[in-house]
């Protein structure tokens, strides 16, 4: 049985006044699904202190425990801060610093090793979903930038579709079923019924409470990671709400 989990990408906003929007989500918390926030860094520590009730997490680490790399922060220090899991190659982080599956895959070990639940975000763009290669990349991507050794505790994966990240388009529930089931048999393929079954899949890519449950009747859907609509507490919760 697979814990339903509602995660939130702050990305690159919010600010210590933002912080009393946990307080809200951390009481829907009670209600049987996981909730995950991933506030940017300098948050992580206050948000930890604020919320326990909430997981939190980071939205990137770099592939290396420490050393001379200005500007990045290891899986360790995210770990250290509060963080109990990490977002790993969003197609955000793939498009503005160039990350590659490989790069992916690296980091994901370094979350790992510092005893992090890696986020893995897959998701192809609108060239390749017209272009119908949309399951080939998806394959790509998975096989690319998950290492051996996942479990079901250590992964989650989330499918997010490009086009469908800050648009307001959402895939029809068909599309998503078909690649979430893809992903599900890939997964079991590559490491084993038992741990493939056991990871959980989200979607992400405009949900909101309007389109959530819809999207949470999908097979092999257990729950979302949501940008925009999880800044706000009155936004994230009815979302959170509808996987109850
Ligand atoms: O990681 C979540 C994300 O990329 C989806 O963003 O704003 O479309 O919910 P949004």
């Amino acid at each position: 049985m697979r814990r339903k989990l509602a995660a939130g990408n702050w990305k690159m906003n919010g600010s210590g006044a933002a912080l009393a929007e946990l307080d809200e989500m951390a009481k829907a918390a009670s209600n049987g699904a996981e909730i995950l926030v991933c506030p940017p860094a300098t948050l992580i520590g206050a948000a930890a202190s604020r919320a326990p009730g909430l997981a939190i997490g980071g939205q990137d680490c770099h592939a290396r425990a420490s050393g001379a790399h200005t500007g990045d922060i290891s899986a360790a220090m995210l770990k250290d801060a509060g963080a109990s899991h990490v977002i790993l190659g969003h197609s955000e982080r793939r498009a503005d610093h160039d990350e590659h599956d490989e790069d992916v895959r690296d980091k994901c070990g370094a979350a790992w090793e510092a005893g992090l639940v890696a986020v893995v975000c897959v998701g192809e763009t609108l060239d390749e979903r017209e272009a119908s290669n949309t399951l080939d990349i998806i394959a790509g991507q998975l096989a690319g930038s998950i290492p051996d050794g996942a479990t079901g505790h250590n992964l989650v994966v989330a499918y997010e579709p490009v086009w469908a990240i800050g648009t307001g388009k959402v895939p029809t529930t068909d599309q998503i079923g078909e690649v979430h089931d893809f992903m599900r048999a890939s997964l079991e393929r590559r490491f084993g019924p038992g741990v493939g079954r056991s990871v959980r899949l989200l979607y992400g890519g405009s949900v909101k409470a309007s389109n959530a449950s819809d999207i949470f009747h999908v097979s092999n859907v257990d729950g979302a990671l949501v940008g925009g609509a999880s800044l706000k507490a009155a936004d994230f919760v009815p979302i959170v709400d509808a996987l109850n």
